[in-house]
């Protein structure tokens, strides 16, 4: 019991004040999430972590390896973005904690994750009975910043959060890098009278890392019940970008989602329509004043019906909002944005960027 207050302290609890809720709610990072308490000296060999809980608060399987950022012996050089220390995972390498939870619950883990050597290095993350692999190949910022979020339902009062390397590499010691883990309890928005669309305008979604400004990935294959946005799919090969107000220009509130990988990310909602109904879509796109450049158009897609929103940004953090009608053809109909084009930032090659989609509206259009 005392274990578990403590954990419950240490996630570090926020009164939510709204009309429909008035319970606390979990937020921020796990115990010993950003592995700045270091495993004792005893329980290292070099780096690697002797003993399965020698990581304070975690539990580990297979070789880990605590890890300080910079470079390396050997020649490597190690981005750790959050704080100082990290882990690595070695071939089919784990490690884990159990925290407390609410069943029922929808909630988002963010981390802080990069692969160190071979191109198809894969994080598996996992909360029974629900697990994801996500592809480390592509970076999406060129400083090795990446962060993910994953979400997950919770089935009964605690969650067993596992990141596993399931790689075999030839260099036993290849693997991802984690190097902060944080939750977030997420409430899932309801479509409103005004607007079929749920999270339309993108504010509900996963946890910041704090000094994070890298915005937040959403990795491809995300379904909508358990998705870290709530109400959106990730439908795509690549991953959709979770953006915040205080780091990017957003068009409207404190967030929105940013297309970064051309025709391979694409994001998806399915709403409850009525066929032989006219509707009336109505989006923004901009630019996140994030050095993203130049033409940009994003397309949508609902029922048999297309549209394509061109924007030029001058990286100014402008947008413009556009609409189009459609014919429902069924009583769901799915409706899909992605970017045209890909972009990089005119300041940093390595880093993908692309238009920003915010404050997405669907009304039925009532006959004159
Ligand atoms: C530890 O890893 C090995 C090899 O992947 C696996 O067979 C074993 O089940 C794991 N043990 C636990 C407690 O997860
Ligand atoms: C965040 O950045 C501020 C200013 O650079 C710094 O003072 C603070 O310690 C940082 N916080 C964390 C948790 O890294
Ligand atoms: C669609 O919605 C936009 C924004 O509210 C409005 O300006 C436009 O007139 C609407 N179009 C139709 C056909 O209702």
């Amino acid at each position: 019991m005392a274990v578990l207050i403590s954990l419950l302290l240490a996630l570090s609890s926020v009164f939510f004040t709204g009309p429909a809720f008035a319970a606390t709610y979990l937020e921020g990072l796990l115990p010993n999430g950003n592995f700045e308490e270091s495993p004792k000296p005893t329980d290292l060999k070099k780096t690697v972590i002797k003993g399965k809980y020698s990581l304070p608060k975690w539990e580990i399987n297979g070789s880990v390896e605590y890890i300080a950022g910079g470079p390396q012996p050997g020649g490597m050089y190690f981005a750790v973005a959050h704080g100082i220390h990290a882990v690595r995972l070695g071939n089919e390498a784990s490690i884990s904690q159990t925290i407390p939870v609410k069943p029922g619950s929808l909630y988002a883990l963010t981390f802080g994750a990069s692969r160190t050597c071979a191109q198809d290095e894969v994080l598996r993350v996992s909360v029974p009975p629900q697990t994801g692999d996500l592809p480390l190949q592509t970076l999406y910022d060129s400083f090795g910043g990446d962060v993910y979020a994953w979400g997950f339902r919770a089935t009964s009062n605690e969650a067993k959060v596992t990141f596993h390397n399931p790689g075999v590499q030839e260099d036993p010691a290849c693997g991802p890098l984690l190097d902060a883990v944080a939750i977030k309890e997420l409430f899932p928005p309801m479509p409103t009278r005004d607007n079929l669309v749920k999270n339309s305008g993108f504010e509900e979604g996963p946890h910041l890392l704090i000094n994070s400004s890298t915005g937040v990935l959403l990795p491809p294959k995300q379904e909508d019940l358990t998705s870290p946005l709530p109400g959106w799919i990730i439908e795509s090969l690549k991953a959709v970008k979770f953006v915040d107000k205080k780091h990017f220009n957003v068009p409207f509130g404190l967030a929105a989602v940013e297309l970064l990988a051309g025709r391979e990310s694409a994001i998806a909602q399915v709403l409850r329509t009525v066929p032989n109904k006219l509707y009336n879509l109505t989006f923004s796109i901009g630019d996140g004043k994030n050095g993203c450049h130049g033409d940009m158009m994003i397309e949508a897609f609902a029922a048999k019906d297309s549209f394509k929103a061109p924007f030029k940004s001058r990286g100014k953090g402008e947008f413009k909002t556009v609409s189009f009608k459609f014919k429902a053809i069924a009583a769901r109909t799915r409706l899909t944005f992605f970017s045209s084009f890909y972009h990089t930032r005119i300041d940093d090659f390595g880093s993908l960027c692309g238009p920003v989609l915010d404050q997405v509206r669907v009304l039925s259009i009532r006959k004159p």
